[in-house]
């Protein structure tokens, strides 16, 4: 399931839709045995980019999925690393995550969303009856 995630990001990564940074982004998220990819996708407005990590978390949830086990992010060129905002929106539907970073060229490198994101706020934080899940 490890390969087929990185294959799932790395594959993503043609159908990103970069033409304003160039930095092509494919991410793949592993929830309930199934594999969600998402892109980046770019704006003219840059600022309403979304990064291809949310992506693939929203195609999850769209899914009905909502718990996360991993996530695999693959760049074109140079080295991945998610952004802050990514890191906070995995945390929503994982405590902790397997966290693979796959390069350009093909190293790939493996860590942990507690690593990356320590001592986190998430959905525990806020009381039962105010989520309304
Ligand atoms: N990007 C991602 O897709 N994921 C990240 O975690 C980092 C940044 C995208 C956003 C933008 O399209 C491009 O990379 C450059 O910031």
């Amino acid at each position: 399931m490890r390969q087929q995630l990185i294959e799932a990001a790395k594959t993503a990564i043609s159908r990103a839709y970069a033409p304003y940074s160039g930095y092509k982004v494919g991410a793949a998220v592993l929830a309930a045995g199934k594999i969600y990819s998402g892109v980046n996708v770019e704006n003219a407005s840059y600022g309403l980019t979304m990064c291809a990590e949310r992506a693939a978390v929203t195609a999850a949830v769209s899914d009905g999925a909502k718990k996360m086990e991993a996530v695999a992010i693959a760049v074109e060129r140079g080295s991945p690393s998610p952004c802050g905002a990514c890191r906070q929106v995995l945390r929503e539907f994982a405590e902790d995550m397997d966290i693979i970073l796959v390069a350009g060229d093909g190293t790939v490198r493996d860590t942990t969303l507690t690593r990356l994101l320590p001592d986190s706020f998430g959905p525990s934080f806020l009381s039962e009856r105010r989520r309304g899940t």
